[in-house]
């Protein structure tokens, strides 16, 4: 009897502490300069609070490697990975393979910027829970301004010949492989984000408009890659045509290069500890097109879904909104400078403290200019890839901008044919 009793004890036992139902959930996390490391704090400290443990998968840097990945793994109905690392623009092209996660949100979605919560939802289900928002924006070594006596460009043209001056006196004075100005030129998703900003800010639209249009065949957009090819080769180097973040970063932070086009993740980086740039660095809204144009970002940004064939679905459903929740994306943007997508959290005064350029610019941020993902839906990876294809094309030199955007133009009709969805 007294055994009995033990054993039922040691089972009841067994069944109240954590570990007894302890899983493990794996998640992907995209490894961009610091980001696996904060990831990695932000899974231990859910897995320490539940018992659960968690493992890391690394996926490739390029957004566009990334998606094809994920893409194979859950054609497959892979249950590998529970949680997946996904872009704002990607929840259309993933849908059916995503978990609704709307009754386990409660009203949280609501407090989340409008236009990061829009890029969760896909026909009324919120498929995946914000977690940093990201916009271009143009990094500026304050310093060499000041040397050459130069502001903060206002428009490409300012940049142009900004970046010329510097360049040109920093190479006199013994630094050979200084650059003007480097960006992502490689043909990725990268490409298609600094594309679009270069036309939107010369008012040349967004490739298709809210309504499904193709627009991208116009004066405007030719104006604005024009202007992007003459840089290759000037000021920035021609290896920029297979420049990802991390290759720009490289350039930038080892103080060669005047101006860059990054995310908001580069500045924890520039301002770190061991970076030879350190305290010299600014950051300010990307130049107009021209005086009439307009300060242009594109909108990126990172949510966390969990797949449908998750085997630990509620486990992965509880990492999420642990690593979605208030205090995970206030660490992170101290730590990383991932933008906050919690509106509550612009007002934080720690993030304001080390960040300072997430409040100054919230302008860009309210105001960046989304990629078409949403109308085309499940198309927008081919439309992307058509386009920075023809982009690239373009700054290689191998197409003229108004030929290029003409067979553009065509080939968007053919994938559109009867309609995008
Ligand atoms: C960043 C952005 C993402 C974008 C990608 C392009 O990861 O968050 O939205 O598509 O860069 O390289």
């Amino acid at each position: 009897m007294s055994r009995l009793i033990t054993g039922l004890a040691l089972a009841t036992g067994l069944f109240t502490t954590a570990s007894a139902f302890a899983v493990e959930i794996s998640i992907s996390c995209s490894a961009l300069g610091k980001e696996y490391e904060i990831c990695k704090q932000g899974v231990d400290a859910w897995a320490q609070k539940t018992g659960n443990t968690v493992k890391i998968v690394s996926t490739p840097n390029s957004a566009t490697e990334r998606l094809a990945l994920y893409q194979q793994l859950l054609a497959a109905g892979a249950g590998d990975i529970d949680v997946f690392q996904i872009d704002v623009v990607w929840t259309g092209i993933l849908a059916d393979h995503l978990q609704d996660l709307t009754a386990k949100a409660g009203g949280g979605i609501g407090s989340h910027l409008p236009a990061m919560a829009e890029t969760s939802q896909v026909n009324g289900k919120l498929l995946a829970m914000p977690w940093f928002a990201d916009a271009g924006l143009l990094y500026y070594r304050q310093d060499l301004l000041d040397k050459y006596k130069r502001p903060v460009p206002q428009t490409w043209g300012d940049l142009t010949e900004t970046a010329r001056i510097i360049q040109e006196g920093e190479r006199k004075d013994g630094k050979g492989d200084f650059w003007g100005y480097v960006w992502q030129g490689r043909a990725y998703e990268g490409l298609t984000t600094n594309a679009l900003e270069w036309i939107a800010s010369y008012g040349g639209g967004t490739i298709i408009d809210e309504k499904g249009e193709i627009t991208i065949e116009n004066p405007k957009a030719a104006e604005a890659l024009k202007t992007a090819a003459g840089w290759v080769g000037t000021i920035t180097p021609e290896g920029v045509l297979n420049y990802t973040e991390e290759e720009a970063r490289g350039v930038f932070q080892a103080g060669n290069a005047a101006f860059m086009r990054n995310w908001p993740y580069a500045w924890a980086l520039a301002q770190g500890a061991d970076s030879t740039i350190k305290g010299k660095v600014g950051i300010a809204p990307l130049p107009k097109g021209g005086a009439d144009g307009r300060h242009a970002g594109t909108l990126g940004g990172q949510l966390l879904a969990v797949s449908k064939y998750s085997k630990n679905a509620d486990a992965a459903i509880d990492l999420v909104m642990y690593l979605t929740g208030e205090e995970e994306q206030k660490r992170r943007a101290i730590e990383g400078s991932f933008n906050p997508t919690i509106v509550a959290l612009y007002g934080d005064a720690d993030i304001a403290k080390v960040n300072p350029f997430i409040g100054d610019l919230a302008d860009v941020f309210s105001n960046a200019v989304a990629r078409p993902a949403t109308v085309t839906g499940q198309n927008y990876n081919r439309v992307s890839t058509e386009f920075f294809n023809t982009v690239h094309q373009v700054l290689s030199k191998r197409a003229l901008p108004e030929e290029a955007l003409n067979r553009l133009d065509r080939d968007l009709k053919r994938i559109k044919r009867n309609g995008w969805q």
